[in-house]
């Protein structure tokens, strides 16, 4: 057992060295942990404001367990190495760079293609990840292989009965799909085929995309309002 699996969660800080984002509003607290040659990054909603803390950090943190178990073993996606408390996971730490700040012209044609193979071993694992249009939740590492990260908003597929739910869930890979495309509209727009400038024009009028868009945006701001101190 690595001693990793041992620290409580104030020991684990103690051993920080980077800090990704800083904890407040309705946003966790995520760092770098490294003990010895061990490094991992923890995610804490404790450190969101107070009352999302309490009321939804829990369940954050268990949906972004629940899709972490549910890929174990998938290549480029961390893996959970154990939920630290109610609101605070910890897992492994990938080494790469948040596609967001990842320049236009240096990312290749086989990078998109391991994204797009990444992306249907996560849905055949029943998994929709629903954020990948933020470039901060796709990685690059430096040998060009893609990671995804940060599983909060995920989608499980429905039981083969829940025929509204196999439905809908239908329509997140698609979104998840299309937010390959839309990276690579902005990283190497020349490599857009025709199939995938047909999708992203679809998603610009699709109307459950935009309804799904609607109610994540209105969710964010009410419970930014009502639980946060101030805006996030
Ligand atoms: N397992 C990880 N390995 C390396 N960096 C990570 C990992 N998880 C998160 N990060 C970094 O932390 C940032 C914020 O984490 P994320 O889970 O996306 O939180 P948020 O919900 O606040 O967007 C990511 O954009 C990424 O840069
Ligand atoms: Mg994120």
């Amino acid at each position: 057992m690595s001693s990793l699996d041992q620290l409580s969660l104030d020991a684990l800080r103690a051993h920080a060295i980077e800090t990704y984002r800083a904890g407040r509003g309705t946003r966790p607290e995520v760092m770098l942990i490294k003990l010895g040659n061990e490094r991992a990054v923890l995610k804490d909603f404790s450190r969101s404001d107070p009352w999302f803390s309490r009321l939804i950090g829990p369940l954050a943190a268990y949906r972004e367990a629940r899709a972490l178990r549910l890929l174990e073993g998938v290549p480029g996606i961390p893996g959970l190495i154990r939920r630290v408390n109610p609101r605070a996971i910890l897992m492994q730490h990938i080494d790469g760079v948040p596609a967001k700040q990842t320049p236009k012209g240096v990312v290749g044609p086989e990078v998109f293609e391991r994204l797009y193979r990444l992306v249907e071993a996560m849905h055949q694992r029943g998994v929709a990840h629903c954020d990948l249009r933020s470039g901060g939740n796709t990685l690059i590492d430096s040998h060009g292989q893609p990671y995804f990260v940060d599983f909060v908003s995920h989608c499980v597929r429905g039981r083969r009965w829940n025929l509204f739910l196999r439905w809908a869930f239908g329509k997140f890979c698609e979104a998840d799909r299309v937010a390959v495309a839309r990276l690579k509209k902005r990283l190497a727009p020349d490599l857009l085929t025709a199939e995938e400038m047909h999708g992203l024009e679809r998603d610009r009028t699709m109307l459950l995309g935009r309804i799904a868009r609607f109610i994540g945006d209105s969710t964010r701001k009410l419970s930014r309002l009502i639980l946060t101190r101030k805006k996030a």
